[in-house]
């Protein structure tokens, strides 16, 4: 059994008003159970469960709790989560359908008038909305809802309990695709109530569709019908006398079947035959019969009979004989005997009644060729069988007794798979305790069905005996056979109480839903529905097809005697209950809130009835005597583990064993509570409420310790994949840092394994292992020399030294550098310093490497002159002021004899050399008889004059020394133009000191510098070696 209670999820959702769910009722009473009812009802909570049974009380007014919005709510959500509700079975049963892909069936049972109908077009319109589908099975699910407002005109009728009474039991199965999309319908239809095509107590109508056609039907239509806009010219519409009701609005409903019928395929031709049959009928009512003096039926010129054999494209000749007389064949003739008024109209009726029937039957098949899906795939299916309810009338019929059979079955069913399977599980679960007692119906419908002593069998047999049966003698029989069944009594049987209440011609019945009182009038004809054989026979020729079709398949099997009405009911049951015991049940118990439709009105006394007769508190105790709740091991863990500290979180061992630790820490008695073998049941719903109350407080506690647990993990996560990152970033930072430093490394090691390479064959001609270092080499020697040139052209030695492979530039470079000082320097001199240069030009051509001092003289500039013409003697320069005094020079002159040194004055004109001592000229030499000037090669200073020296009275050569040597000669030799005449001489000068009379100057080096006259009576010079550099 599936669709255990979620008790939980109802305690969770615990509604406002009373209790959700019966089984958690704290009492079992009925008093508390109808209590619970009513205070619901009042509130407009028409539903309320008993474990996955729904209990429906018909509320008589319009809810607003069927519309999309509540469908969208129930889709999908578990059964108990929500308030009870029609949806939540149907969503329940569909889903369970799925995922189990199992077959299932809704039985709704209550009696006539509590909502049965009603329910099982929500649960329709349910499924039409919440199912997946595709424009393709949009039709089909069109097809479904709007076979319902034919059905229901054809089929379903006022009656004194419901205004829409179905009058046919319907079994409709919904078929599912695997992916849930309703792709097929196929309905069962049982047992319409045909009499009240003829027939209609008091205050009830015939079927809807004649008052809709009459009402609703176009003018043109009408008139081909024949028929007039008025109800009350009809008879089979007027029975009841209450053709026309407020609370049915047939014009509408009209309408709406126009509608339907298009929907579902119907076409022209169908439409109006389909008319046709139903005008016929009305047509039939009509007729009327005349007697004549033998008192025989006589039917002439009958305008009515005229439209009947039109709409049913019959011969009116014929149709007329057939209703007005009996054809009896005998040998090979036949003889004609005429009906009496009651046979004529018995035989006008039944012609009513089976052509209706048949019309309905084609009906159904019709919807079903239009729902029927083709496709072979595999389909789960859910019935919903909505079958007529109990009824008890005044006067009870055949009809009722085949209805009231009917719900005892239902209720056996509902027995079979309810109260014996809730036991069972006790059984299977090893689960000790008391069987409830619930009374089980299966005696009455033993009663009816039973083979050969049921009632059916015993009125069957009065139906096929020869002789004179009637309904009396079927009483009789029955009175015989049943004698002392206790749920049986007649007017006989009964004691003097009872029989006060019975008829003769009545027996009773103790359903259990109460007490029927049939009676047997028209039980045999009813039973039998014969149908002269001659008329079936006209019909066969019909023109209208569904007349014609329809007789003529019940001709195939007239061959032999068909089964009686009720055997075929008995047996329809029979296949309807093996069909829907392989499928999976769901309960919906309709409950009528009270007789008289009006909305607000709860009668109690009428509820309680129905309550009792319904088995519901049975069902109630066998659920709750039971143990009120049960539930699988590990689903009560799971829920209720936070409340013991040894189940929370998480519980090791079996999930038994936590539920045994778990309870016992609750504290549940020993008799509160039974483990089963696989489930734990407990017996008092104050027990469950206590737990979860228990648990409502601890799942705030849990919230907040779950919240704090939560937030603190998330910080914590938060902070370890902070440093996580933190660490990678590092990781990878260092990684590629490493790589870096690796790839330098490597490139070092090239770089620095070819610079090797190219060091060490740097002397090789380029080649590529050491073109590059030759380059480096290049470039780094160029650099660096660019930071190291010369300052100074005479800066000989900072040049660097080149590597071998430059030497060549180096030298080429070096020379191009000195060029360019040398440029530089040439620019930078003045004319001034140009004469100064070129007089040390002169100087060099005559003494380098010549004379031992002259290299020390370079660095030293010459002067314009070194004695100014301040420093000289007034005089001196008066006297030869006619010269211009060139250049002047302190010497020291040498006598001639004695050569004592005397420090004078040399002056340099363009014409001579004065020697100049004070204000005197002591001697002029000229130019022209200055024929030679010596020099020693050595480092003195002396210079010697050779003066041309013609008598001895003339002084001879001039010996002096002067310090600024090299300067002076060179003024001279540029003076005098005398470069010629100067002479470096090594040893010794030969010095005229007069005419005739020689002497000489000797040189020679010493330590130190000295100047004497020798004994040879020569000037000795000793010089010092000159200083290398
Ligand atoms: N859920 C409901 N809401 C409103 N009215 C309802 C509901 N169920 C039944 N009724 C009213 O009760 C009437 C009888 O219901 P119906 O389903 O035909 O009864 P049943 O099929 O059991 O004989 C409906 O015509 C409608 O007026
Ligand atoms: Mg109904």
């Amino acid at each position: 059994m599936q669709g255990h209670l979620d008790m939980e999820g109802a305690l969770t959702a615990r509604d406002r008003v009373g209790i959700q769910d019966f089984v958690l009722l704290d009492e079992t009473t009925e008093a508390a159970f109808i209590s619970n009812l009513k205070k619901r009802f009042s509130k407009d909570l028409i539903y309320t469960y008993i474990g996955t049974l729904l209990v429906s009380v018909n509320p008589y007014k319009e809810l607003d709790i069927f519309n999309k919005k509540q469908m969208d709510i129930y889709m999908g959500v578990n059964f108990f989560e929500l308030p009870p509700h029609i949806y939540a079975l149907a969503d329940n049963a569909y889903q369970t359908m799925l995922t189990e892909v199992t077959n299932h069936f809704i039985l709704i049972s209550g009696e006539s008038g509590a909502g049965k109908t009603e329910a099982s077009k929500k649960i329709l319109q349910y499924y039409a909305v919440s199912c997946p589908s595709t424009t393709l099975l949009d039709t089909v699910r069109d097809k479904m809802l709007m076979s319902n407002p034919v059905l229901e005109a054809f089929g379903n009728a006022k009656t004194l309990k419901n205004d829409n009474s179905s009058r046919f039991g319907k079994y409709m199965d919904i078929q599912f695709d695997s992916q849930g999309e309703a792709v097929g319908g196929h309905i069962l239809n049982y047992l319409l109530e045909k009499s009240r095509v003829v027939h209609q107590n008091h205050g009830e109508r015939n079927f809807h569709i004649f008052y809709q056609l009459v009402q609703g039907g176009s003018d043109d239509l009408l008139q081909q019908l024949g028929l007039e806009r008025d109800c009350q010219q009809y008879n089979y519409l007027t029975q009841g006398e209450c053709a026309i009701v407020s609370s049915i609005n047939d014009k509408n409903d009209w309408k709406s079947v126009k509608n339907a019928l298009q929907v579902i395929d119907f076409d022209d031709i169908d439409t109006s035959h389909l008319f046709g049959i139903v005008a016929s009928v009305v047509h039939l009512g009509n007729v009327q019969f005349e007697t004549d003096s033998k008192g025989y039926a006589l039917l002439n010129n009958n305008t009515e009979l005229l439209w009947v054999s039109n709409l049913l494209g019959v011969d009116a000749q014929s149709l007329q004989e057939e209703l007005t007389f009996r054809k009896i064949e005998a040998k090979k003739e036949q003889v004609l005997s005429p009906f009496t008024i009651d046979h004529a109209i018995y035989a006008r009726d039944a012609l009513a009644k089976a052509i209706y029937g048949q019309t309905f039957t084609w009906l159904v098949n019709r919807i079903n060729e239009s729902m029927e899906n083709k496709d072979s795939s595999p389909k789960s299916v859910i019935g919903l069988l909505d079958i007529y309810g109990f009824e008890v009338f005044y006067v009870n019929s055949f009809e009722q007794f085949c209805i009231n059979y009917c719900n005892e079955k239902l209720q056996q069913l509902f027995i079979q798979l309810t109260l014996k399977a809730e036991q069972d599980e006790y059984e299977a679960e090893g689960i000790e305790w008391e069987p409830v007692q619930f009374f089980n119906n299966k005696i009455i419908c033993d009663l009816v069905e039973e083979r050969h002593r049921g009632i059916i069998s015993i009125l069957d047999e009065e139906c096929l005996r020869p002789g004179d049966a009637t309904d009396i003698t079927f009483l009789e029989e029955l009175e015989e056979k049943m004698g002392n069944h206790p749920h049986f009594v007649t007017h006989k049987l009964a004691d003097k109480m009872t029989r006060k209440t019975l008829e003769r011609g009545d027996f009773r019945l103790l359903h259990y839903a109460g007490e029927v009182t049939y009676c047997v009038v028209g039980f045999l004809d009813k039973n039998n529905d014969l149908l002269y054989r001659n008329i079936k026979d006209l019909m066969c020729q019909s023109k209208n097809s569904i007349v014609k079709a329809r007789f003529s398949s019940m001709d195939l099997d007239n061959k032999k005697r068909p089964e009686t009405v009720a055997t075929q009911f008995k047996s329809s049951l029979l296949k309807l209950t093996e069909m829907l015991t392989a499928k999976e049940a769901w309960y919906i118990r309709c409950l009528k809130s009270n007789e008289s439709k009006q909305p607000g009105q709860f009668d109690e006394a009428l509820i309680r009835h129905q309550v009792k007769y319904l088995g519901l508190m049975e069902h109630l105790r066998v659920r709750r005597a039971g143990f009120a709740y049960r539930r699988k091991y590990e689903v009560f863990l799971k829920r209720y583990k936070p409340l013991c500290p040894a189940t929370w979180p998480h519980w090791r061992g079996g999930p038994a064993d936590g539920v045994q630790v778990l309870v016992q820490h609750l504290g549940y008695l020993p008799d509160e509570y039974k483990l089963g073998r696989t489930k734990i049941f407990i017996r008092h719903p104050r027990t469950l409420y206590a737990t979860e109350d228990a648990y409502e407080r601890c799942k705030h506690e849990l919230a907040t310790r779950l919240q704090a647990k939560y937030k603190g993990y998330k910080a914590k996560g938060q902070y370890r994949k902070q440093r996580e990152a933190a660490t990678k970033i590092e990781t990878v930072w260092r990684g590629m840092q490493a790589r870096k430093e690796r790839e330098k490394r490597t490139w070092a090691v090239k770089v620095i394994k070819k610079f090797i390479k190219g060091y060490m064959t740097r002397g090789q001609a380029k080649t590529t292992d050491n073109s590059e270092y030759l380059a480096f080499v290049r470039q780094s020697y160029l650099n660096r020399l660019k930071d190291n040139l010369p300052k100074t052209v005479l800066d000989k030695t900072t040049w660097l030294t080149p590597p071998a492979v430059l030497t060549e530039t180096s030298e080429i470079l070096r020379t191009l550098h000195c060029r360019l000082l040398v440029r530089k320097y040439v620019r930078g001199i003045t004319p001034q310093k140009k004469a100064q240069l070129q007089l040390k030009v002169a100087t060099s051509s005559v003494f380098r490497g010549k004379k031992d001092s002259y290299p020390q003289s370079v660095p030293h500039p010459f002067v314009d002159t070194r004695i100014s013409d301040q420093e000289m003697n007034a005089r001196v320069l008066q006297m030869i002021h006619n010269e211009h005094i060139k250049y002047s020079v302190p010497i020291i002159k040498y006598d001639r004899n004695g050569f004592k040194p005397r420090p004078r004055q040399l002056a340099l004109t363009q014409m001579a050399a004065y020697v100049i001592e004070e204000a005197k000229i002591k001697r002029r030499v000229l130019f022209t008889s200055l024929k030679g000037i010596s020099v020693s090669n050595l480092t003195d200073s002396i210079i010697v004059f050779h003066v041309t020296c013609e008598d001895p009275k003339q002084k001879g050569d001039l010996v002096m020394q002067c310090d600024y040597l090299f300067e002076f000669l060179a003024k001279l030799s540029v003076i005098a133009n005398k470069q010629n005449a100067i002479h470096v001489v090594q040893g010794s000068i030969k010095i005229e000191i007069q005419a005739g009379k020689e002497s000489a100057v000797d040189f020679s080096n010493g330590e130190e510098p000295m100047v004497y006259k020798a004994k040879n009576g020569h000037l000795m010079v000793v010089a010092t070696r000159a200083r290398t550099r």
